[in-house]
């Protein structure tokens, strides 16, 4: 493929990634959103395959065995993989795009072919580096969030004494070995202050992602998003690959702002996070137990299913809120058929979803659409929080955290300020799950002790279903 076909090639591929991200941006367009962002990759591939940087067919061979390879994995790891362990499978892709970045950054430095002089060599050396520094971050980060989000690893911050010395002597060590690898006169000299970096960047993610407490995790999950782009770019930059730079860029600074947007959900400061600072107070494992942590205290209410249904029956106004558990239960069929009969029945249905239910951004959005819940019935937390006082019944599926009225209440919560659904002062409010146990967060929710709040136990998907036929 000649140079010029190439580059129309790669600004093609750009233009369509830009408006697959436009597309994606909304839940009527996302699908073709996502058609937009595969046509887009599969030019990018071939592109990059056929083009000019593929000097010698000699490789090629290698080229196509490795997609082969790789494609096979991610098509198996995409049809065996359930909607619940998502987040954990994008964590585990997080990881990939940092160790790739790595890894090409140690390649391009070894590469004896690239013969580079003066200020051209001292830059693309800037780029392995800084490369390497991202792509280490983001790969260790990544592993540890991947640990956390499916349970492997406990969700409580793990804070270390000195914790902010630590990262500053890191960041000094990482300033001082990048003076000694930018005035190393060979690849051998280079290499010590290479590999020290890396390890001082695996043990800066490790040591970040490990001092998160379970309830910011949304923020970190959309910021290894941002670095994963960044890592793409350091690639790209010591690729000399124009099309991985702007794609990285386009995922880079999506996910900061994703990550801004996750900021305001949980009323985290953006700055502190940046920095590394959130949960930075050290409060969340001394707040939880401060304030009872999980044990669950008080009296609930129990309601069986024929009692729900008979309010339901009567209700005019009914919110519901999805949260983690509809998930686990893949209950959103169900949910569903309910909504339908109630709508046929002249109920006002609307949904309430807040912007960190269930373990990834859109979660609750993406299952609603799956069963086909019209997009007009579906709304954002700040659209209808107003409506509670309004509502008879409102009916919390799987949800926990989003609902927890210590995040106003109680100033001691490793919660308090998050904005929540205020689902309690509707007439009555009913919380589906199976046991008294807490949300991802670890904190006792007092929504379940109130008076006018009932709980429904058992498996979302099955009362679900039992409460459908009761009111037929
Ligand atoms: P959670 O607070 O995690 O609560 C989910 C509840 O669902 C649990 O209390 C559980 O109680 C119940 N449940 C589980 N399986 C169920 C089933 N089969 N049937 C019925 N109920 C079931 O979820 P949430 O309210 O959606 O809040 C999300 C939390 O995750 C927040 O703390 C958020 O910060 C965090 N988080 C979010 C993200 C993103 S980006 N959205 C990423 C990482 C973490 P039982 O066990 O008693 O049934």
């Amino acid at each position: 493929m000649s140079t010029g076909l190439s580059t129309v090639s790669y600004l093609g591929a750009t233009i369509l990634f830009i408006l697959c991200l436009g597309g994606l941006s909304n839940q009527e367009t996302s699908r073709r959103g996502n058609i937009y962002g595969i046509i887009g990759m599969v030019i990018a591939v071939l592109a990059t395959v056929f083009g000019p940087h593929v000097v010698s067919s000699v490789g090629l061979p290698w080229i196509i065995g490795a997609m082969v390879v790789g494609g096979a994995i991610g098509l198996y790891a995409a049809r065996v993989v359930q909607m619940t362990q998502m987040p954990e499978l994008v964590a585990l892709m997080h990881s990939l795009v940092g160790l790739a970045a790595c890894l090409v950054g140690y390649t391009s430095y070894i590469d004896t072919s690239i013969a580079l002089g003066g200020a051209e060599k001292t830059i693309h050396e800037v780029e392995i580096y800084v490369g390497i520094l991202i792509g280490a971050v983001t790969f260790s980060g990544s592993v540890i969030a991947f640990g956390k989000l499916s349970g492997k690893i406990g969700g409580k911050p793990v804070l270390l004494p000195g914790r902010h010395l630590m990262n500053l002597a890191g960041l000094l060590i990482v300033i001082y070995f990048g003076h000694g690898f930018l005035n190393a006169e060979t690849v051998s000299q280079g290499m010590a202050p290479l590999v020290v970096m890396t390890v001082v960047s695996l043990a800066f993610g490790v040591h970040m992602v490990m001092a998160i407490g379970g309830a910011d995790m949304p923020v970190v999950v959309s910021m290894l998003n941002s670095y994963s782009g960044w890592a793409a770019a350091a690639t790209g930059f010591m690729l000399g690959n124009d099309l991985l730079i702007v794609t990285g860029a386009l995922v880079g600074s999506s996910g900061a702002i994703l990550s801004y947007i996750m900021c305001s959900a949980m009323n985290r400061n953006f700055i502190s996070v940046i920095a590394g600072g959130f949960g930075s107070d050290g409060g969340a494992p001394k707040k939880a137990a401060a304030s009872g942590g999980g044990e669950p205290a008080g009296e609930v209410t129990p309601i069986s299913v024929t009692e729900t249904a008979e309010l339901l029956r009567e209700a005019k106004n009914v919110i519901i809120v999805p949260g983690y558990g509809m998930a686990v239960a893949q209950a959103q069929h169900a949910v569903y058929q309910i909504t339908s009969l109630l709508r046929e029945k002249g109920v006002n249905v609307r949904f309430g979803i807040h912007p960190v239910a269930g373990r990834m951004p859109g979660h609750m959005n993406v299952l609603l659409a799956e069963a086909k819940v019209p997009y007009d019935i579906v709304f954002e937390m700040d659209e209808l929080n107003e409506d509670f006082p309004a509502t008879d019944v409102s009916i919390v599926i799987g949800a926990n955290d989003i609902v927890n009225p210590a995040a106003q209440e109680d100033p001691g919560s490793p919660i308090a300020g998050m904005p929540v659904l205020e689902v309690w002062k509707a007439k009555t409010s009913i919380v589906m799950k199976r046991s008294m146990a807490s949300g991802y967060a670890g904190v006792d929710n007092p929504l379940f002790y109130k008076e006018n709040n009932r709980m429904l136990f058992g498996d979302a998907k099955k009362t679900l279903e039992e409460v459908y036929a009761a009111l037929e």
